[in-house]
């Protein structure tokens, strides 16, 4: 059939297969062009089907010739409706990682359940004996909590007081103001529970006592600080104080794999447009400021950029990792540049309607929201009959 986006909310309910392909080709070629990386050689991805996960998938791939699992939970297609775009990725990931020789596995299923977790262990003790990298790349605002059977819901709000300030409908380009009511306790227990670091730990917990870790194990999960434009909403709302926990959760971790040498990290990246991220109000009119910022001085990123950045220059590169003083990776130090932040803050004060189409870069959100989904890609014929059942080879 011909896949068109259609666009509902801060969602696209379709996915292109072959523009998914394309990306994930795109994102190998593009770690294959910066060369070998000395890395780790049997891999975990939670959350490997997009995003900061599949970026780590890829780069540990295409990077160091790891054998990889990813785990993710994903829509699978059906005659005459797509599936969601991770699928699509995985697929063509794993097609590319076998073309290469590479072992590549995947799990569909919800990573916060004990069902999943020990998939992952049975599939590793059978394939790969234990595992030296577990990262952890999940974005969910939803858990189901595996031992009270309660399903908890984060939410994105301030802690305090109402927030108010710009932002935009990045479909529109509409600015408005936004006001968003504080959390309850409620909301605050809930968000920790969703995107804290119980679940990371649970997991590292449940791999470590099936002995499928091998000595000096390393996991890494992704945290983001930000600027003070969204501070009230983000680092200083209920998200963020999910972002504490799972970064005190980094410290408990390197405690309970202490026997085996392990060592549990957070690596604190930059704001970039992913279906986790456009949901965040400020945000969108935020990172169009960056972008075009970040753009304009040559140091834009993506996910991959980002990812291959912090394996090659913090993770592996022979000497021991650098850490801020709270013991986090920095690979947000781009973004978080005095001069970047000083010019976005200017900017943000004028940002209109009318003003944004000159100071924000709008389409490069645009651009990339589609790419998301598999569409605007180069090289891909959007016109022509694409087939939506296509499979990941590994799942039956
Ligand atoms: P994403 O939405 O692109 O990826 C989320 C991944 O989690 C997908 O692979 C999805 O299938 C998987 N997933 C969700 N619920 C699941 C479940 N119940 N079971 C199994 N898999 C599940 O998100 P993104 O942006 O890559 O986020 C990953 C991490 O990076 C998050 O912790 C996020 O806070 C963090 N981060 C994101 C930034 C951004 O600007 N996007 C910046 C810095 C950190
Ligand atoms: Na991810």
């Amino acid at each position: 059939m011909i896949i068109e986006p259609r666009m509902r909310g801060f969602i696209c309910l379709t996915a292109h297969p072959k523009g998914c392909e394309q990306n994930v080709k795109n994102q190998i070629e593009y770690v294959k062009s910066k060369g070998k990386i000395d890395g780790a050689k049997k891999v975990l991805v939670i959350g490997a089907s997009t995003g900061f996960g599949l970026a780590s998938r890829i780069t540990s791939a295409f990077g160091s010739d790891a054998a990889t699992i990813g785990v993710f939970f994903e829509k699978e297609p059906a005659e005459g409706k797509t599936a969601s775009p991770g699928w699509y990725n995985s697929a063509a990931f794993e097609v590319e990682a076998t073309k290469a020789g590479l072992y590549a596995k995947s799990i569909n299923g919800d990573a916060f359940s004990n069902e999943v977790k020990q998939q992952a262990i049975e599939m590793i003790k059978s394939d790969l004996g234990q595992v030296d990298l577990v990262i952890y790349s999940l974005a969910s605002p939803v858990r189901l909590h595996p031992v009270t059977g309660v399903l908890h819901r984060s939410t994105l709000k301030p802690i305090g007081s109402t927030f108010t300030n710009k932002t935009v409908d990045f479909h529109t380009g509409n600015v408005t103001q936004v006001s968003i009511e504080p959390a309850n306790q409620e909301d605050i227990d809930n968000t920790v529970v969703v995107m804290g670091g119980e679940d990371w730990s649970m997991w590292m917990g449940a791999l470590k006592e099936a002995g499928v870790l091998a000595n000096g194990a390393t996991t890494i999960a992704y945290s983001y600080i930000g600027p003070e434009v969204t501070e009230a909403v983000y680092r200083k709302g209920t998200i963020g104080r999910a972002k504490d926990h799972l970064e005190a959760t980094a410290f408990e971790i390197t405690e309970k794999l202490k026997g085996i040498n392990g060592k549990g990290y957070v690596s604190v990246n930059k704001a970039l447009v992913t279906q986790a991220s456009s949901a965040i109000p400020v945000i969108p009119l935020y990172i169009s400021l960056l972008y075009k910022i970040m753009k304009a001085e040559g140091i834009h990123e993506g996910c991959i950029e980002q990812i291959q950045r912090l394996y090659a220059e913090r993770l592996y590169t022979g000497s021991a990792i650098p850490t801020d003083d709270k013991g986090r990776i920095r690979i947000d130090d781009w973004e978080m540049r005095a001069d970047v932040q000083e010019k976005i803050a200017k900017l943000w004060v004028e940002s209109t309607t009318e003003s944004l189409v000159q100071l924000g870069d709008l389409a490069g959100y645009k651009q990339d929201f589609l790419n998301l989904f598999g569409f605007g890609f180069d090289g891909v014929d959007y016109q022509a009959d694409a087939n939506e059942m296509v499979l990941v080879p590994s799942i039956k």
